[in-house]
């Protein structure tokens, strides 16, 4: 179909080990077209596996097997490594955990959000800077300007995931992967994250591939569901369908929310100091 996207069938990602190979992703398809799929599942599923096979950037040591495994009507298999860096660096994008470690401390903001700029277009400077302060703006951060200049140990965590969002969309990909993008930020911080992805996957028409770990919270952004237990996608269904699953596993994830109490106590880089982004 041509409107899908993304499209993943029969993807396999195994690790060698002396018992021989471990299989973490086994045999999975799906696609994404113009919505919100989130993929979700217990630690150790295989969900982030499965979402660095689509950026190509799966450890080395893992063995990838796909029948397709194609972005936009281009096999990905037969990609070179400068295809991948084209494709990275204005198809799709990923969006991680912690901006602590996505941005560059070494840097400062506007620079960062700039760079897929410098390297995929032929924009100026001032063009380049034009765009980036819009961007800024358009993810919701107060005073662009302050922003631009700043180092990111300025920002607080949620204004440090709403400058990754910034530079991930300065191209306009066509599919963000978001990787738990918001475990490392309060509760208050990752509706208005999930809040602001959300609405800008539907103002640029773009595919977003959400992982997360939360059902409660990923049925109240997404479209699909897509339910991964030991590598394996073990239930698809409407967001809206989540609460009344009739898998017993889709159902013990739904019941299995993290509380407040123990939220984020496996998540050393969880970050309290800062409650405003
Ligand atoms: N470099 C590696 N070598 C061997 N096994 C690995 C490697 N990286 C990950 N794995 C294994 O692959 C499996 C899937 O990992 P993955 O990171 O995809 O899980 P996940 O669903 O994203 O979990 P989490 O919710 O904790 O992020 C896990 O069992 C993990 O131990
Ligand atoms: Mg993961």
């Amino acid at each position: 179909m041509a409107d899908q996207l993304l499209k993943v069938e029969d993807l396999t990602i195994s690790f060698p080990s002396d018992a021989g190979p471990v299989g973490v992703v086994r045999s999975i398809s799906f696609e994404v077209g113009r919505e919100i799929v989130a993929l979700v599942g217990e630690s150790g599923s295989g969900k982030s596996m499965t979402g660095r096979a689509v950026m190509g950037l799966l450890p080395r040591r893992a063995e990838v097997r796909a029948k397709t495994l194609s972005f936009d009507g281009q096999e990905l298999q037969s990609l070179s490594p400068a295809g991948w860096n084209r494709l990275r660096g204005s198809g799709m994008g990923l969006i991680l955990q912690d901006p602590k470690f996505s941005l560059n401390p070494a840097h400062r903001v506007g620079r960062q959000v700039e760079e897929a700029l410098l390297l995929h277009t032929k924009l100026s400077a001032a063009e380049r800077r034009e765009q980036a302060l819009e961007m800024l703006e358009k993810v919701g951060l107060p005073d662009p300007q302050r922003v631009y200049a700043s180092y990111p140990a300025a920002l607080s965590g949620g204004m440090g995931q709403r400058v990754m969002i910034a530079s991930m969309l300065i191209n306009r990909p066509k599919l963000i992967i978001a990787d738990e993008p918001t475990s490392a930020l309060d509760r208050g911080l990752q509706d208005q994250i999930l809040t602001l992805l959300r609405s800008l996957t539907e103002a640029f028409g773009m595919s977003l591939l959400l992982i997360s770990h939360d059902l409660q919270q990923v049925s109240r952004y997404a479209d699909r569901v897509l339910v991964m237990r030991h590598g394996e996608i073990v239930d698809r269904l409407g967001a809206s369908a989540l609460a009344d699953a009739q898998s017993p596993y889709t159902r013990a994830l739904w019941a299995a929310r993290p509380s407040a109490a123990t939220y984020g106590t496996h998540l050393p880089t969880l970050d309290t100091e800062e409650q405003t982004s």
